[in-house]
């Protein structure tokens, strides 16, 4: 039962919490676009990952004892008839309670009994609540009216802990039910992208292919993961270009990062297509730097690497395969060590991915590189941008190309979830022709 995976994250965390303490996190709200009308709901990632509810006024409050017992509370909203006549029936905490598998379910109107009662035992309390959120007004008013009566010996919690970089140490290894959703949402996205190849033709506009990737996303009960870009031309070199507002040219190359977020669960692909179906030499010379790159990067993915070890795999490769071309003057030690490469190649090679296309996980343990172990998934994602200038060949101009796959650490290795999406220059080709 999927219920049990939330269930033992809850007492993971419990297990890392202090004896004597409380966490408290409560659902996103819901945020609005414009006067009364509200963005889709997307919840909390943290709050998501502990407790699979999927809707907003809900919190749930973990107790670790003085022996180390954990108990669970989860504060839901009470069903009311307003709820019913406008937007739909609210369940009930018995069925929250069964459907979720949570210790004990309360309705939300009566959390102050609840806190009032956890804050006066415990010495420390973890949450990230925003200074904005009510939740931490109420506790900030409830451990105020319990030091009034300090003369009883009463105190509130002494010390407040972060709860996110707690939650975010669990989510760095994804569990077996995590990485069948990354997996779905990995395989959707890949599955765009192979329409998107075949669909690509010099007669559309960016935006056009941008709706048919939402299309597919929705058709598969998915929604863009991030702002699509759908970037061609001069375009590709804009590395965070989501206007998404020109017409395909032929002879262009169209450089497409979009993927999807399925149950919460996100994915992240990069593909550089030649708009005409073929790529050009100077594009074919550029795009097998970058694939070599990348394919090379991916071998540094297994345990025990850290994801700087894979960006310097990277770095190597790509400043090797300008430096051949001309692009960059060397030696090749100079151009690695000075950054010289940055001029083509500016941004990092991955970055995790789960809940979030960035998952905020740490990226530094005790001040070194984590260390890749089984479980931890993320993205490698090498990328040439050339932007026209007097020193560059004119047929080198305007080619912007990454190629980005998502890649789960196994203990053999690592497997690359997105593989069903083609990437050399033949099989791009041949999809494109099909
Ligand atoms: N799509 C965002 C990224 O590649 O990081
Ligand atoms: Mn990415
Ligand atoms: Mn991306």
């Amino acid at each position: 039962m999927s219920s049990d995976f939330f269930r033992k994250r809850r007492e993971k965390l419990a297990n890392s919490m202090e004896n004597n303490s409380i966490c408290v996190i409560e659902s996103a709200t819901e945020k609005l676009r414009s006067n009364d009308v509200p963005y889709p709901y997307r919840q909390d990632s943290n709050f998501f990952y502990l407790t699979n509810f999927d809707s907003p006024n809900a919190v749930l409050v973990i107790y670790r004892s003085q022996k180390g017992k954990y108990d669970e509370f989860f504060f839901t909203k009470r069903p009311n008839s307003h709820d019913e006549t406008w937007t739909g029936k609210v369940p009930s905490k018995e069925q929250v309670k069964s459907r979720f598998n949570f210790k004990h379910c309360v309705y939300l109107d009566e959390i102050p009994v609840y806190l009032e009662k956890y804050l006066i035992k415990c010495e420390s309390i973890y949450h990230s609540l925003e200074d904005s959120s009510n939740l931490k007004i109420l506790v900030k008013t409830i451990s105020s009216q319990i030091k009034k009566k300090y003369r009883k010996g009463i105190t509130p919690p002494s010390s407040t802990i972060c709860l996110h970089s707690k939650i975010n140490k669990l989510r760095l290894i994804k569990d077996s039910l995590e990485i069948r959703q990354i997996k779905t949402s990995a395989n959707i996205s890949s599955m765009a992208h192979n329409a998107l190849m075949r669909k690509c033709q010099a007669s559309l506009t960016e935006k056009q292919l941008q709706y048919f990737l939402i299309d597919f996303f929705n058709q598969h009960n998915a929604v863009e993961a991030y702002p699509s870009i759908v970037a061609s031309g001069e375009n590709s070199c804009i590395l965070h270009y989501t206007k998404n507002s020109s017409a395909l040219k032929s002879g262009q190359l169209l450089l497409t990062d979009a993927a999807c977020e399925k149950d919460n669960y996100t994915s992240d692909i990069t593909r550089t297509i030649p708009i005409n179906g073929k790529f050009t030499e100077p594009q074919k010379k550029i795009y097998n730097i970058v694939l070599k790159a990348q394919m090379k990067a991916i071998e540094k993915c297994k345990a025990n690497n850290t994801l700087v070890d894979v960006h310097n795999e990277a770095v190597k490769w790509i400043s090797k395969g300008l430096l051949s071309l001309g692009l960059l003057k060397g030696p090749l030690t100079k151009i690695i060590k000075n950054g010289l490469y940055q001029q083509f190649y500016m941004h990092g090679t991955g970055h995790w991915l789960g809940l979030d296309v960035h998952d905020p996980l740490d990226y530094q343990e005790d001040d070194s590189p984590i260390k890749l172990r089984p479980g931890m998934v993320f993205t490698v994602e090498p990328g040439i941008y050339i932007r026209p200038s007097k020193q560059i060949p004119k047929s080198f101009h305007n080619i912007g190309i990454r190629i980005e796959d998502d890649v789960l650490i196994t203990k053999k290795g690592c497997v690359v979830l997105t593989h069903k999406t083609p990437k050399s220059v033949a099989e791009i080709e041949n999809m494109m022709k099909s």
